[in-house]
């Protein structure tokens, strides 16, 4: 699985989003280490903050499966119906990623409406996180 496959099946997953008061599609591609592809899509609601994104539907599919090691995200979003158009990920998002994966190696891939990417680390995304090593009290025993 290339960068340029996994960018094809995010742009894919738009396919199934259900978007009905945003009409902006966005669909993700999730790779596991191990080479394997969890698709996702936002799904919204009537009752508006209940809806989820699609990165994070993707995460949810991947995790609940037990995948817990992961090296790349692609993102696709835009208007329903037109091409993508540079949707980065959300700030919950960014740190729902940053919770199963390590921000200095993870690669959050952004679509342009040509079908080009651009390709972030995670920790370009959310420097300073605060994530599970923040709450290790190990760290303060050495
Ligand atoms: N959305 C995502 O799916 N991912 C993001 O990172 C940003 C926003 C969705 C949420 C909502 O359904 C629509 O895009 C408009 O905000």
């Amino acid at each position: 699985m290339n960068k340029e496959e996994l960018v094809k099946l995010a742009d894919k997953a738009r396919e199934n989003s259900y978007c009905p008061y945003s009409n902006y599609s966005v669909g993700a591609a999730l790779l596991t280490k191990e080479g394997k592809v969890y698709t996702g899509c936002n799904i919204e609601n009537a009752s508006y903050p209940v809806g989820i994104c699609a990165e994070r539907t993707a995460f949810c599919k991947a995790v609940s499966e037990g995948e817990r090691e992961f090296s790349a995200i692609a993102i696709a979003g835009g208007p329903k119906g037109h091409a993508p158009e540079d949707a980065y990920p959300c700030g919950l998002c960014r740190q729902f990623m940053n919770e199963f994966t390590d921000a200095s190696d993870f690669e959050v891939l952004v679509v342009h409406s040509d079908m080009s990417f651009s390709t972030h680390k995670l920790y370009e995304l959310l420097p300073h996180s605060f994530g599970p090593h923040s709450l290790d009290n190990t760290k303060n025993l050495e």
